[in-house]
Order: structure tokens, then C-alpha cells, then sequence
């Protein structure tokens, strides 16, 4: 990375980089080396990024096909590629802990994979804050690939050829009522356990909250195995918690990470992210 600055800043994951402008045109090579630094680190982080909606679906498109987001194509129809993060909606206007949007998002503080629900999930999420909150708020983030590499050898033999549903209605419906459009635009899916990325051959596994149930296995052996692999993956130590700051745009790699939001007195603060998704691309799950 020859301009490029990283921090390290997790043991298993995640960097900090300094050096550059996301918003300016970037030579192919750079493009490259974000990419690069993606496969290795699944988190990335550039401070300081002056980023407007133009210049946030500007960058996406660099990095891959942005994805329409779920929750606008499932209720009307229509494709739109920003999602809002926080309290503060499109009318600048604040909304506290007791709105309904506010709960919604509470689905958000369970540990999960960004669209693992859809049939081809989305690769990245982009995300650029712009106001945060002064106290909480920080979105955790732990590494399947590590926690694969930690597993025993017989684990790892006994989960190699799993497949496992992953259902947004499952998950959603326990934490507030899902639109019924919506609902009805998300059906169960059917994902491999074990992934593994086809440019550095690392391997991971693929739960969090959507992830329902293995296939073929009996109900209660099935949620026993679901949980035993979260809770392998989520020990204290293996957690990044990143506690934002206005300008940063970071980049998780939601194919081998998981996170969940923390929470944050809505009341007291604004908290107003923009997110936008790259769609999956073909990734190396194990026995097709
Ligand atoms: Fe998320």
C-alpha cells in the first residue's frame, strides 16, 4: 500500500486508513488496493471523508453493483440504494426512543449479516456518518474467518457440507411486525454454511440472526449448532466495538463479518448515517 497509512485494530481484523480522498477520482490501482485491503481486513475505516449521497453511490459503484435497498423494493416496488441509519430522517428532524422507526431498528442490535436473507446477499455495506452521538452508538463487528480458523478439526468436518435457512421474517418478526409486502418479498433461503473468499482462499461460516435453521436437521439439534457457532464467534475478546466519528466512511465485508448495532438515547442525540450495499458477487461457497 504505497500511500496508503493503516492501523491495525483488531488482532483478528479491521484497519484504519489514512491517505487518500474517496470523493476524487482514484487511479485503477487504488481502486485496487481498497479492494485488496478489503479481502484482507473485512473492515475498513477512512476518517476524515467529506461525503455527500452523490459522492457516497459514486464510490459504491467502484467498488461493485450497488444493491437496491430491501425494505423501499419490498413495500412499493421501487429501487433506491440509500438506507438511513440513526434517528434523524430525511426532513432533518429528530425522532426519539419511542418512535416506531426507532424499534425497528432495534432488529439491528442482534448480531447479523447484512442481507444474508436475500438469495444472492450483498458483498460490502458502505456507510458514511455524518452526525453521532456524543455517548454509545458504536457498532460491533466480529470475524467468521477467525472464528472458523478457530474451530476444532472435527467441528469443522462435522458443518463442512451444511446448508442453513436464513429468513428475515424469522428474525424481524421477533423484535416488531414486518410489512406484509415486504414480508412476502423475502421467502426463506437456503445459504451454505461454510464460504470462502475466492481471491485469498480464506474460509469462514455464515450465521447470525436471520440464520433459522439448518437444513434437514431436527428443530432443536439445529438451533443448538446455530447458537453454539454464534456464541464461538462472539466472545468478548473477538469484538471490535467502533465507536464513530463524524466523516467516517467505513466499508464491512459482510460475507465473513458479523455486527450488531448498540444502543444510544434517541432522545438525547442525533445519530444520522447513509448507507448504501454492493451486491454479491460470486463467492466461493463450498460445494455447490
Ligand atoms: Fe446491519
Amino acid at each position: 500500500m504505497s500511500e496508503l497509512q493503516i492501523e491495525h485494530l483488531h488482532a483478528d481484523f479491521g484497519a484504519g486508513i489514512r491517505g487518500i480522498d474517496l470523493s476524487s477520482p482514484m487511479p485503477e490501482s487504488m481502486r485496487e488496493e481498497i479492494l485488496d485491503a478489503i479481502d484482507t481486513y473485512s473492515f475498513v475505516c477512512f476518517p476524515g471523508q467529506a461525503m455527500p449521497d452523490e459522492e457516497l453511490l459514486a464510490f459504491t459503484r467502484l467498488l461493485g453493483e450497488p444493491e437496491p435497498e430491501h425494505i423501499t423494493l419490498g413495500q412499493t416496488g421501487k429501487i433506491v440504494y440509500f438506507g438511513t441509519v440513526g434517528n434523524v430522517g430525511d426532513d432533518c428532524v429528530q425522532k426519539g426512543n419511542d418512535h416506531p422507526d426507532i424499534r425497528f431498528q432495534a432488529g439491528n442490535q442482534l448480531w447479523h449479516a447484512d442481507s444474508s436473507f436475500r438469495e444472492r446477499p450483498c458483498s460490502f455495506t458502505v456507510t458514511h456518518a455524518h452526525e453521532v452521538p456524543g455517548e454509545g452508538g458504536a457498532t460491533e463487528f466480529v470475524s467468521a474467518r477467525a472464528a472458523y480458523d478457530r474451530l476444532p478439526d472435527d467441528m469443522r468436518e462435522k458443518i463442512d457440507e451444511l446448508k442453513v435457512i436464513h429468513d428475515y421474517v424469522f428474525s424481524r418478526s421477533q423484535v416488531a411486525p414486518v410489512n406484509p409486502n415486504h414480508a412476502a418479498s423475502l421467502p426463506p433461503v437456503a445459504h451454505k454454511l461454510i464460504r470462502q473468499n475466492p481471491r485469498n482462499g480464506r474460509k469462514n461460516y455464515y450465521v447470525g440472526s436471520h440464520a433459522r435453521s439448518v437444513v434437514g436437521w431436527p428443530g432443536i439439534e439445529s438451533r443448538e449448532l446455530i447458537d453454539d457457532l454464534l456464541a464461538r464467534m462472539t466472545r468478548p475478546e473477538d469484538i471490535y466495538a467502533h465507536q464513530w466519528q463524524a466523516g467516517d466512511t467505513v466499508i464491512w465485508d459482510n460475507r465473513c463479518l458479523l455486527h450488531r448495532g448498540a444502543s444510544y438515547d434517541a432522545d438525547r442525540w442525533r445519530r444520522r448515517m447513509r448507507q448504501t450495499r454492493v451486491a454479491g458477487s460470486d463467492y466461493g461457497e463450498l460445494h455447490s
